[in-house]
């Protein structure tokens, strides 16, 4: 088995310095950091309802998050000070398209505006992300994702957002993450809607019939994100789409054929699902043929032809943690099964292993022709022992480490010739984590969710040397 140990950043070989051009970046999400969530005309998102009406967030919820619809000159202010060069944010769909479709409402695309000038004044490129999760309440109560409506729901939606915003902003993120919101969290909140959907025993061990149905959904994501990129086109704007996906870099936990096995079929589940029709323009056939036992997945004549016409002009890229497969005829998950975490420090996100960010980076430059790529999300949280505020200090070594040595890695696959443009830093600030509420912090600032005071943790200071140096 692969070692789980963190690369030291102290053993590195000398100075290292990123291309001219490297982008430095941090990233966020409208559901994780904006609140207001009644305000300005602002629709019901079914993260509104999970949180609101389901308790699905352990009690806790988005409505206030850390404020930052109403503080973003400030957080803008704090960026800029850092020296980010780049921001990734995305548009809570319900505040533009308050039910989904139909009428405008002003006061979002206003919030957006200032948004996006505030952070041009401060010298940061805004680069957004179309859907990052928070779908509009009354799409979900005409069958969400699952109707095949919802590929042109969200074709209007992005045509809005690129005639509003297009002429300022040239990096569009369709969507983030289809694996992890469809298939893995999805799994979770289908089961606790849906009586009929049994409860899968970790977000590792999901059952195949299961998969097998979300991915009924994952194929209108990728129809409307080429219907968007097709937008995008015809709009004739300068600039460039793509989408986030992601990544699991899988290796065998024991030197076996069946193991090995094992991991071609997860990374089948995990990545070339998603890697193969948004560089191809074809499903990995091994996968197609596990899934197509189990459900009628709705693809219809044409529909690869629209997803291989309109492929993304970049890949961004998000990794925090490789899986560790083994075979395992018992497991729901088409008979794999992925290692728990067995890190003596456990970070959130899955065991830590820096090198696999330079063997995916490689591995899909080699398999998918060269493309351009981003990483838009890498981070950590590794709970108090790391992210404690005292005396207005945060010394948070493990993250620093886990940006250091994720960072070396990314300048290796640079070096090996990999297309990589720039790196954002999950997270800016801390906040809203999903189903976990605000138990997981992921920040460079500190934010004290009752005073909403932002505090600079360590991690923020060596990120600004970083940007600074465009190295270390
Ligand atoms: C995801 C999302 C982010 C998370 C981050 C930390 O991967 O779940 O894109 O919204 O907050 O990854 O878990």
């Amino acid at each position: 088995m692969k070692s789980h140990m963190p690369a030291d950043p102290r053993r590195s070989s000398g100075r290292i310095t990123f291309p001219d051009a490297f982008l430095w970046g941090t990233a966020t999400a409208a559901y994780q950091i904006e609140g207001a969530y009644q305000e300005d005309g602002k629709g019901v998102s079914v993260w509104d309802t999970y949180c609101n009406d389901l308790g699905l967030a352990r009690g806790a919820s988005g409505n206030v998050a850390i404020d930052h619809y109403h503080r973003y000159p400030d957080d803008v202010a704090l960026l800029a000070a850092m020296g980010v060069q780049s921001y990734r944010f995305s548009i809570a769909w319900t505040r533009i398209l308050p039910d989904g479709t139909g009428a405008i409402n002003q006061a979002g695309i206003d919030f957006y505006n200032r948004l996006i000038n505030e952070l041009i004044g401060a010298g940061i490129e805004p680069v957004i992300t179309l859907y990052h999760w928070d779908l509009p309440q009354a799409l979900a109560d005409r069958g969400g994702w699952r109707n095949r409506a919802s590929v042109e729901w969200f074709a209007e939606y992005a045509a809005i957002a690129f005639n509003a915003f297009g002429d300022r902003v040239t990096k569009w993120i369709t969507f983030n993450e289809p694996y992890v919101n469809l298939m893995m969290l999805g799994a979770f909140i289908r089961a606790a809607t849906d009586p009929s959907v049994a409860m899968p025993v970790s977000p590792t061990d999901i059952a195949g019939e299961l998969m097998a149905d979300q991915a009924i959904e994952v194929h209108h994501w990728l129809l409307a994100h080429a219907r968007a990129v097709q937008t995008h086109r015809s709009l004739a704007l300068a600039g460039d789409i793509g989408i986030t996906l992601s990544i699991h870099p899988a290796y065998p936990a024991n030197d076996t054929d069946a193991d090995r096995a094992a991991v071609h079929i997860i990374d089948g589940l995990h990545n070339r699902w998603f890697l193969d029709p948004v560089l191809t323009g074809e499903y990995p056939a091994d996968i197609l043929d596990l899934y197509s036992a189990k459900a009628d997945l709705g693809i219809l004549d044409g529909d690869m032809a629209l997803i291989a016409e309109h492929r993304a002009d970049f890949l961004g890229v998000n990794y925090y943690s490789p899986a560790f497969v083994t075979a395992d005829p018992a497991a729901p998950m088409f008979g794999v099964s992925t290692l728990p975490n067995t890190d003596e420090q456990p970070a959130f996100n899955g065991p830590v292993y820096p090198e696999g960010l330079y063997d995916l980076l490689t591995r899909i430059d080699a398999d998918y022709g060269h493309p351009t790529m981003y990483i838009t999300e890498n981070g950590a949280g590794f709970g108090p022992v790391d992210d404690t505020l005292s005396d207005g200090a945060v010394n948070d070594t493990l993250r620093q480490d886990y940006i250091t040595s994720h960072l070396e890695q990314a300048h290796r696959a640079i070096e090996d010739g990999v297309d990589l443009r720039g790196y954002f830093v999950w997270s800016c600030f801390d906040n809203f984590e999903w189903v976990f509420g605000y138990a997981n912090r992921f920040g460079l600032i500190h934010v004290d969710f009752d005073t909403q005071q932002r505090t600079w943790k360590d991690s923020a200071f060596m990120y600004q040397r970083y940007i600074r140096d465009n190295g270390f």
